[in-house]
């Protein structure tokens, strides 16, 4: 309701949610590879990443391998339920254990020498044991990543050894996630695209002054340009925008309001996360992954549906929604992404500039500014502007 309300506001007035000032930002942070290498270090290997949902793993023996950021991750859930994260490398002579993608294993067996793993990362047979010699199995088990479930959401560490505490990496935010419900909604798609740079893309993630010349025929013919309602929770946030009814609010009572029938949520969970629900029963969650240079990414899309469609007309509901996110985001978004890419050595800009009505992503730039002064991922909770 308030958000609602916050929303008809800035609609009433033709006015958004703004930074205290514009911000410039060097174009070397954009193309400096040195510069990229330090971030991904500290931004992407060393904080808390959104990995998986949990209802990518629905049950025991459930398991996703993929590759980030050059790190073979493999996630398990255990016979105990909980999800586990660890190295997908044999730990006898290295070999890569699972191909990437997903599935249910009874065991973890290597494809060279059939050493096998149980569930839980434990070396449980090594074959020909009696011919390679006495070694204490439990000194071999796989490298383990810090890894903990929170709001139907796998939150992993990519670096063996750190550990995180997920409460405290989201803070308020957390609470913020429970309400999405992620655990009841049905997976009707997955796709990794290739997008542009990782600021590039998640810049266009954080904005809706975009929205009506870019996605005209697409989420624009829906959203209300230029109009943030914004909530930070530290580095986390939450973005409000209009959906095209929202002046109708004004002609109604506020009883009667149904709010989420003329606002849309985004919640932008920092580095690499948004989730953004659409249109009512579906759900779009993205997950950015930077790729080996400034200018590559791979984009983890997964569409949701509040539940199982079932009739052909359902089914097709969720084809369009699909289709809809796919075209907005890789030849709309993405397009342009790539045609900024195109012009960063032109010499054109020494700066981007950020106005006062981009403050989501004037507090992301921020963000990573502060994470790469900051020594470990604790962040004061600060008073929700950018500053
Ligand atoms: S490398 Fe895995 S069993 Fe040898
Ligand atoms: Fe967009």
């Amino acid at each position: 309701m308030q958000l609602a309300e916050r929303a008809l506001q800035h609609f009433t007035h033709k006015t958004t949610d703004q930074a205290g000032s514009t911000m410039e930002i060097p174009l070397s942070a954009y193309r400096d590879e040195a510069q990229y290498g330090r971030e991904i270090d500290r931004v992407f290997k060393r904080l808390p990443l959104a990995v998986a949902l949990s209802l990518e793993l629905p049950e025991a023996g459930s398991y996703r391998a993929m590759t980030l950021l050059g790190v073979p991750l493999l996630l398990v859930r255990g016979d105990d339920l909980k999800v586990r994260a660890m190295l997908n490398v044999c730990r006898h002579r290295g070999a890569k254990l699972c191909e990437d993608g997903a599935g249910n294993k009874r065991i973890i067996a290597c494809p060279y020498h059939a050493w096998t793993y149980n569930h839980e990362g434990g070396l449980v047979g090594r074959y020909g044991g009696d011919t390679f010699g006495e070694i204490a199995n439990d000194k071999y088990g796989l490298t383990r990543l810090h890894c903990e479930e929170r709001a139907g959401i796998v939150w992993a560490s990519l670096t063996p050894g750190d550990v995180f505490d997920a409460d405290t990496w989201l803070g308020d935010f957390g609470e913020e996630l429970e309400t999405l419900d992620l655990n009841n909604w049905h997976l009707f798609e997955q796709r990794d695209l290739p997008g542009p740079g990782w600021k590039v893309t998640m810049d266009g993630y954080l904005e809706a002054y975009h929205h009506q010349l870019v996605h005209r025929e697409t989420v624009g013919k829906y959203t209300v340009g230029n109009l943030l309602v914004l909530d930070t929770y530290g580095p986390h946030q939450r973005l409000t925008f209009g959906r095209k009814s929202l002046g109708e609010l004004a002609q109604q009572p506020q009883q009667d309001w149904q709010p989420m029938e003329h606002i849309r949520l985004i919640h932008s969970g920092f580095p690499n996360l948004s989730i953004s629900g659409i249109l009512g029963d579906h759900c779009l969650v993205s997950q950015v992954f930077p790729g080996q240079t400034p200018t590559t990414t791979i984009t983890r899309q997964t569409i949701l549906v509040a539940k199982k469609p079932q009739t052909d007309a359902e089914i097709q509901a969720s084809e369009v929604f699909s289709a809809l996110t796919l075209k907005a985001v890789q030849i709309e978004d993405y397009g342009i992404g790539f045609s900024i890419q195109s012009c960063l050595d032109s010499r054109a800009n020494e700066h981007f500039i950020f106005g006062r009505n981009e403050p989501a992503v004037q507090n992301y730039h921020r963000w990573i500014e502060r994470f790469m002064k900051l020594n470990n991922n604790v962040w004061e909770n600060t008073d929700g502007t950018a500053q």
